[in-house]
């Protein structure tokens, strides 16, 4: 790719890659300490002492002294340019590539919208120190127990209660209105199309990246009205399920430990920090997304959940957990006594207290099974083999061999069958699993949405020509697409074209219940396909190479990695993989979402 690439773009494409995944796919990794290590793919060697160190983003080989960053991996290992190793890992991170032309304004556009958040978070900041309107606010605060340093610390704000008080201090200041609308710092008016305050009357947590820049915020109500916390939505620099509350003040402190505690809520995370707790982090409002996982492994390699023993709280408990557990994390649960958040506790029971609760967190699995004894009638056959798939779900996103093979020990010992049973039955579940698995509703799974785009693209490739309908089952076969909602726009669509319908979009409306209309109209929408030659050949391929990073994630994880039958095809998986990359055209459309 000739010309001009952003340095931001270049950074946050760096920052958003996991860089143990990519290079994992060409070198096989171990665990080490802070850091991965394989076999050198520069220098012949037969002790590894090719490292590779997440948290600074960096490769080196201590033996033949070759390093650098994912860049110059890809760029040696694969022979790229440095535009093409750009390319190959942005359309991995399924983040748009800043077109060619306009890439100049594209990059000053991120740049204003930093800048507009960076002036939002001083201005409402300014709001809560300074006296009048924020002075109840500030009140609020410390009748919670934060300090002044603290709030100056994470820069926390007031919003007031006037619909555009933000938005004319804001353009006063030289700031135009579509960036604050981009910014997600303004709302549009349904009725009049006019710009308002989006953040009014609420306490402002600042929410930053991981290198500290303000990207959004969260604001809560100071009384009991609804909804009890507003949150940016997501914009080009803001995207929820990405970002962890506290991650770029804590991270150094959990580089340090080697350990993170998460917690629910931006009081809890200011709570324990006002009490000297350092390592802390919160998702925004969910359970931890795996791309919060993946981001969070690159510090921590034990992290403590601390959310609610409600429902709600167990249900995200187990869904983050297992999210850290392929990231290759270990994973204990702290419970909290009666229904306390961890701000209540520590308010109550101070530091030290805190803390040894914390020692006796229990390990994720163990937590689940003394639950399932509790839910469950295990006397009665069938509800033991529930509760055994329970535990095999959790058993089957561990990404580290030794955790996995412990996992399964305890799952055999608490189901009372020999090992063998239940590695037989891990087996059949993970060979069943991905399809069912990542189907329509989980979320934040980058191999599956990336898959996912690839397959909206040639859906609505055959939505406009049908002839390419044949040509997706040939390349891909005949059950082309993961998803459930694609899969059953596929079918639909098969069908239409073998009863000779011309007009497929039309059909479909017909033929498809009402839930799926969104989706055929999402697909409609698609507009740049072409050429539909490149566009197919992109797309099936990209979906291909999913299918093979799958497979070899599975073979690593597998019963018996190191053997000669799982060599053998590992070789043969790495093969394919970097021939349908280097076949792929090298246009960057597809990668738009
Ligand atoms: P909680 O309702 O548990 O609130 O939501 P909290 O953090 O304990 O806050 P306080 O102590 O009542 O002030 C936990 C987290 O869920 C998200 C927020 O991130 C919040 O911190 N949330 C909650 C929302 O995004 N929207 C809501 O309406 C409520
Ligand atoms: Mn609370």
């Amino acid at each position: 790719m000739a010309g001009y690439l952003p340095d931001d773009f270049i950074d946050t494409l760096r920052e958003q890659t996991d860089i143990v995944e990519v290079i994992g796919q060409y070198v096989e990794l171990r665990r080490r300490g802070q850091s991965w290590v394989g076999l050198c793919p520069f220098h012949t060697e037969k002790t590894p002492s090719f490292t590779v160190t997440p948290s600074r983003d960096m490769f080196k080989c201590f033996g033949c002294g070759k390093g650098g960053d994912i860049y110059s991996f890809m760029m040696d290992h694969q022979q790229l340019s440095f535009g093409q190793a750009v390319e190959q890992l942005a359309g991995r991170a399924g983040i748009p590539m800043p077109r060619q032309t306009g890439a100049v304004s594209d990059d000053s556009g991120r740049k204003r919208l930093f800048y507009a958040n960076e002036f939002a978070g001083q201005y409402y900041h300014g709001l809560l120190t300074g006296g009048k309107g924020g002075a109840k606010a500030l009140d609020y605060l410390k009748k919670r127990g934060l300090d002044e340093k603290l709030i100056a610390e994470f820069e926390l704000g007031w919003a007031p209660a006037g619909r555009d008080e933000f938005k004319n201090a804001a353009l006063g200041h030289g700031i135009v209105e579509d960036d604050l609308v981009s910014a997600g710092l303004l709302g549009v008016s349904e009725q009049d199309g006019k710009k308002f305050d989006r953040f009014r009357n609420r306490l402002l947590f600042p929410i930053r990246d991981s290198r500290g820049r303000t990207i959004g915020f969260g604001g809560r109500v100071l009384d009991d009205s609804l909804p009890k916390y507003l949150n940016t939505s997501d914009t080009e620099l803001f995207h929820k399920g990405e970002v962890l509350f506290g991650l770029d003040k804590a991270r150094g402190q959990i580089s340090r430990e080697s350990t993170a505690l998460v917690v629910e809520g931006y009081m809890d995370l200011l709570s324990l920090w006002q009490a000297g707790v350092r390592n802390v982090v919160a998702p925004l409002g969910t359970a931890l997304t795996s791309g919060q996982a993946r981001l969070l492994a690159r510090y921590a390699k034990e992290v403590f959940l601390l959310y609610d023993a409600d429902r709600a709280g167990l249900k995200a408990t187990f869904r983050g957990g297992d999210g850290l557990l392929a990231a290759g994390v270990a994973v204990r649960v702290v419970t909290l006594p009666g229904g306390q958040d961890p701000d209540d506790y520590i308010r109550a029971n101070g530091r030290e207290k805190f803390e040894s609760l914390l020692a006796g967190a229990e390990d994720l699995l163990e937590r689940k099974i003394e639950i399932l004894k509790r839910k469950l009638k295990l006397e009665v056959v069938s509800q033991r083999e529930l509760a055994a798939d329970k535990c095999l779900e959790t058993v089957a996103r561990c990404s580290n061999e030794l955790v996995r093979e412990l996992y399964m020990q305890k799952t055999a010992e608490f189901i009372g069958v020999p090992q063998s049973v239940i590695a037989e039955r891990l087996r059949r579940v993970s060979e069943g699993a991905p399809r069912r698995k990542s189907g329509a509703g989980r979320s934040g799974d980058k191999a599956a949405e990336k898959k996912s785009t690839s397959a909206g693209y040639l859906l609505a490739l055959c939505l406009r020509n049908p002839e390419y309908i044949e040509r997706v089952q040939e390349k891909l076969g005949r059950d082309p697409f993961e998803r459930e909602n694609h899969e059953r726009v596929f079918e639909a669509m098969l069908t239409a074209w073998e009863d000779g319908v011309r007009n497929i979009g039309e059909a479909l409306y017909t033929n498809l219940p009402e839930e799926l209309h969104p989706e055929i109209a999402r697909l409609r929408e698609i507009d740049d396909l072409e050429p539909a030659g490149e566009v197919f050949d992109r797309a099936w391929r990209k979906i291909e190479i999913g299918r093979i990073e799958e497979r070899i994630r599975a073979v690593i994880g597998g019963k018996d990695p190191e053997g000669q039958s799982a060599r053998e095809e590992l070789k043969t998986l790495r093969d394919r993989l970097v021939n349908l990359q280097r076949e792929l055209p090298g246009a960057c459309w597809l990668i738009k979402n």
